[in-house]
C-alpha cells in the first residue's frame, strides 16, 4: 500500500520587507544577503498571526468537508507554540471544524517537528489505511533587529494531508535519521528570539546531512543517480546548496547540472518568505512542485530534514500520476504577490511590537488582516481567535462557563 502526501497547502503573512533595503539600512553589501545568504524578501508577521492561525490558514487550500471528518490524527509541529500546556493542534482543530474523534497534539524538535509528525502520520495510516492525518509545520523565525540572524527570519506554515493512495507523493519508507544533543541553536522559554551559534549551526547541518546521506546509501544501495531532485530544509537558500555541493561530485556533470536546476526551483518560495522553521523543507518541496515544468510521475525526490539541537533525517518519495492537478501554484504566487511591502522603519516597528507577557488584556489592530483566521487579542489569559466568516465569536474554542479562573 502506498502512503504519503495527498494534499499540501501554504500560508504566509500578508506583509514583507525587501532584504536589499534591510542590507542598506544595516550598512551591508546587498549582495551578501541576496547572493551570499540567498534571500530576497522576508515575510513579517504582525501580532494577528501566530503558529495556530498560520497553520489553520494553510489547510484552507485543500480541506474538503469529507476530509474534515476523515482526519483522525492532527499534529502541529512548531517551535513557536502559544501555550506551555494546551496543544495548538486543538485550536487548529476547532478553527477548521475538524473531527473531534481524533488525536490532536503538538510536537517540538526545532525545524524537525513537521518531519517527525509526517513519519508518525505515515505509521498511523499504515496501521489504519482508511484514516487520514493532518500534519502542520508552522513557525515564526525571530533573531532580532540588526543581528547576524536577522536576514534569515521569516514566517509561515505548511499543512499536509497524509493518506493511503496519496495523490501527490508516496513515501518510500526508507528514512535514515540521526539525533545528537548539540548547542547550535536554541530558544529558552523566557525568550521570543532564538539564539544561535550561526557558523557552528551551518557546519552541523552539513555534517548531519553527510552522515545520514552516507548511511542512506549504505543501507539502501541507492546513489545520487537514482534521484531526480533533492529538497532541503532551508534556513536560508544558500544552506541547502552548501549541503548539495558536498555530494554533487558523486554523479556525472549532466546530472549535477540537472540537480542544481531543480534545486533552484525548490528555493523560489523560500527566497521570498524566509525561514519558516518546521515547514521549511516542505516549503521547498512545494516550490519545486509548483515551479517546475519538467517533473513527471515516477520521479524520485530526496528530502533532507534538519532541526537544530539536533536531528537530521533523509528519506525519499515518488511523484504520483496526476500530482500537478492537486497543486495550488497560482494561489500561492498570488499570495506572495499580494503581500504589502513594509519600509524598513515600518518592519522594525512591527517587529518590536509584542503581546503582553504580564497577563494583561490586549486588543490587536486587525484592520489590515485579510487572512481568514487571525488573533484578535488576549482576554483573561486566553487567546481570542477569530474567523472572518464567523464574525466576532471566539473561533478557537468552545464557549466556556463564566467562572472565576484559578
Ligand atoms: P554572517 O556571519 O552574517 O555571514 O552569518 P557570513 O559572513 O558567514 O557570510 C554569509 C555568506 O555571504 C558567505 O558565503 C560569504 O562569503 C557571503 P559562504 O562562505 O557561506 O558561501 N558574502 C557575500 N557574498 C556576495 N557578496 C558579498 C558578500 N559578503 C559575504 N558582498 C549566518 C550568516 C547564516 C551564520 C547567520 O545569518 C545566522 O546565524 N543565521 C541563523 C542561524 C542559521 O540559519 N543556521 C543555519 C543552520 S541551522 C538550521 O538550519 C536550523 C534552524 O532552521 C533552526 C531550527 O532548526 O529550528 C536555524
Amino acid at each position: 500500500m502506498k502512503i504519503g502526501i495527498d494534499q499540501i497547502g501554504l500560508f504566509t503573512p500578508g506583509q514583507y520587507v525587501d532584504l536589499v533595503e534591510v542590507a542598506q539600512a544595516r550598512g551591508v553589501d546587498p549582495n551578501k544577503f541576496t547572493i551570499g545568504i540567498g534571500q530576497d524578501r522576508q515575510s513579517v508577521p504582525g501580532l494577528t498571526q501566530d503558529a495556530v492561525t498560520m497553520a489553520a490558514n494553510a489547510a484552507l487550500d485543500f480541506l474538503t468537508a469529507e476530509e474534515r471528518d476523515q482526519v483522525e490524527l492532527i499534529i502541529l509541529g512548531t517551535e513557536s507554540g502559544v501555550d506551555n500546556s494546551k496543544a495548538g493542534a486543538l485550536y487548529v482543530q476547532h478553527l477548521l471544524g475538524l473531527n473531534q474523534w481524533s488525536r490532536a497534539f503538538e510536537i517540538k524538535e526545532a525545524c524537525y517537528g513537521a518531519t517527525a509528525g509526517l513519519q508518525m502520520a505515515a505509521d498511523f495510516v499504515a496501521a489504519h489505511p482508511d484514516k487520514k492525518a493532518l500534519v502542520f509545520g508552522s513557525d515564526i523565525a525571530r533573531y532580532g533587529l540588526a543581528t547576524g540572524g536577522e536576514v534569515t527570519q521569516g514566517a509561515g506554515a505548511v499543512a499536509m494531508l497524509i493518506s493511503a493512495n496519496p495523490r501527490i507523493l508516496a513515501l518510500n519508507n526508507d528514512s535514515v535519521y540521526r539525533s545528537q544533543s548539540i548547542q547550535d541553536f536554541w530558544r529558552p522559554v523566557y525568550s521570543d528570539i532564538a539564539f544561535a551559534r550561526g557558523h557552528y549551526s551551518t557546519n552541523q547541518y552539513i555534517d548531519f546531512f553527510q552522515k545520514v546521506w552516507a548511511k542512506y546509501r549504505e543501507e539502501t544501495g541507492h546513489t545520487l543517480d537514482d534521484f531526480k531532485a533533492l529538497c532541503f530544509h532551508l534556513p536560508y537558500t544558500k544552506q541547502g546548496l552548501k549541503a548539495l555541493r558536498k555530494i554533487l561530485p558523486e554523479t556525472n556533470v549532466d546530472h549535477q547540472q540537472s540537480l542544481l536546476h531543480y534545486y533552484d526551483e525548490s528555493i523560489q518560495y523560500t527566497r521570498q518568505i524566509g525561514n519558516i522553521y518546521t515547514g521549511s523543507l516542505y516549503l521547498g518541496l512545494l516550490s519545486l512542485l509548483e515551479t517546475s515544468t519538467s517533473l513527471a510521475a515516477g520521479d524520485t525526490i530526496g528530502l533532507f530534514s534538519y532541526g537544530s539541537g539536533a536531528e537530521g533525517e533523509f528519506y525519499s518519495a515518488e511523484l504520483q500520476p496526476g500530482f500537478e492537478e492537486q497543486l495550488h501554484g497560482e494561489t500561492h504566487q498570488q499570495m506572495l504577490a499580494n503581500r504589502r511591502q513594509l519600509s524598513v522603519p515600518e518592519y522594525e516597528k512591527v517587529f518590536s511590537e509584542e503581546l503582553p507577557t504580564d497577563g494583561s488584556a490586549y486588543k490587536a489592530d486587525t484592520s489590515n488582516e485579510k487572512a481568514r483566521f487571525y488573533l484578535a487579542g488576549i482576554k483573561n489569559h486566553e487567546r481570542q481567535y477569530r474567523d472572518h466568516l464567523r464574525g466576532n465569536e471566539d473561533a478557537g474554542a468552545e464557549s466556556a462557563p463564566d467562572e472565576p479562573i484559578a
